[in-house]
């Protein structure tokens, strides 16, 4: 049942408020250190979580409705078609944890049809989005428990839970939808992994968004969108960087480029230096070579098999897995 159909009064839906907000005090400023570290580097390269201020978060956004970006709408689309099988196995978890919330659009899909959800834990970096998607959720759902996490869902998250929300009774399940895990390289992608193991904890379940090995061009074109909108997302890095923490980028003289490297089953993007220029950051000056490049995301595509044996090495049980029928996404059950 869609939120705004569910039987309430406006005096009820206000009154449910989030709990107090559980801030881990993620680093969220730019550390000029870590940048230049990145562009000093050969080849240059800089971490893709630097995209999400809020110009970056909005471009985002305008991605996930692209027509050649079939990830979000293909996700969503898959759990609307698929969402009493899934729910049916989920429905003995009551708390429902959730990395990086977001919009919150597939969370909703979820929240509709399992009732017997007491909890809810959103964690995001953007501490404003967090917290308006927080009250929207504690106002449209008055049986829930709404408790905010801010923090950094990429490093060891050590979540102090209330002695309710460990009890044996509150089984686990964390959400992960939108094929982010595709942003971690593989070694890291294990680690991440297995720290969600622990989150899950026994009897916990995780639902997790991955996206699937294709073909070159459908994958090419999701990365390189004709109204251009992944290119402003991926410049808008150096716009950021030059306010952020005082470059003098000139991003006219950088171009985007993404293309899909099939040895490794990744979309690698890169800002490409039009012409030999130096910039400026912290008093160092930086060279680029014409055609030299910064390396801003990769993003893995996973075959079923991968993915399996990834999820396997760090100590989930695979349940079910869920495909579309063009075979473009996945979506995985899988429980500790
Ligand atoms: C957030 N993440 C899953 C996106 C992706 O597809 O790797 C980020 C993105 N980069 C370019 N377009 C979208």
């Amino acid at each position: 049942m869609p939120s705004s159909t569910r039987s309430q009064t406006p005096k009820q839906a206000e009154a449910n408020q989030p709990a107090k907000l559980i801030d881990l005090q993620p680093a969220t400023s730019l550390h000029v250190s870590e940048v230049l570290q990145g562009l000093q580097r050969s080849p240059k390269e800089l971490p893709p979580k630097l995209f999400y201020d809020e110009v970056g978060s909005q471009l985002f956004n305008q991605i996930c409705d692209l027509d050649e970006y079939y990830l979000t709408r293909t996700e969503t689309g898959m759990m609307w078609e698929c969402i009493d099988e899934i729910t049916s196995l989920l429905s003995s978890k009551r708390l429902l944890i959730e990395y990086g919330s977001g919009s919150s659009t597939k969370t909703k899909i979820l929240l509709d049809h399992l009732p017997r959800l007491t909890h809810y834990m959103p964690i995001d970096i953007s501490q404003e989005h967090l917290l308006q998607s927080a009250h929207t959720i504690a106002a449209n759902y008055p049986h829930l428990t709404v408790t905010p996490v801010y923090a950094d869902y990429t490093t060891n998250l050590a979540i102090p839970f209330s002695a309710k929300m460990s009890a044996p009774k509150m089984p686990r399940l964390v959400y992960f939808p939108g094929s982010t895990i595709g942003n971690f390289h593989k070694d890291e992608a294990l680690v991440f992994l297995k720290q969600v193991r622990d989150i899950c904890g026994d009897g916990g379940g995780f639902l997790v968004g991955v996206d699937l090995v294709k073909d070159t061009d459908t994958l090419n074109a999701a990365y390189n969108d004709s109204q251009g909108v992944t290119a402003a997302f991926n410049l808008n890095l150096l716009t950021r960087l030059n306010r952020d923490v005082g470059a003098d980028f000139q991003p006219t003289q950088f171009e985007h480029k993404a293309f899909y490297n099939e040895e490794r089953s990744r979309i690698e993007m890169h800002l490409v230096s039009k012409k030999k220029q130096i910039v400026h950051l912290a008093d160092q000056a930086i060279t680029f070579e014409e055609g030299e490049s910064i390396w801003t995301e990769s993003s893995y595509k996973y075959t079923l098999q991968a993915f399996e044996k990834l999820i396997t090495t760090a100590g989930f049980h695979p349940i079910k897995v869920w495909v579309d029928d063009q075979q473009l996404f996945s979506i995985h059950y899988l429980q500790t």
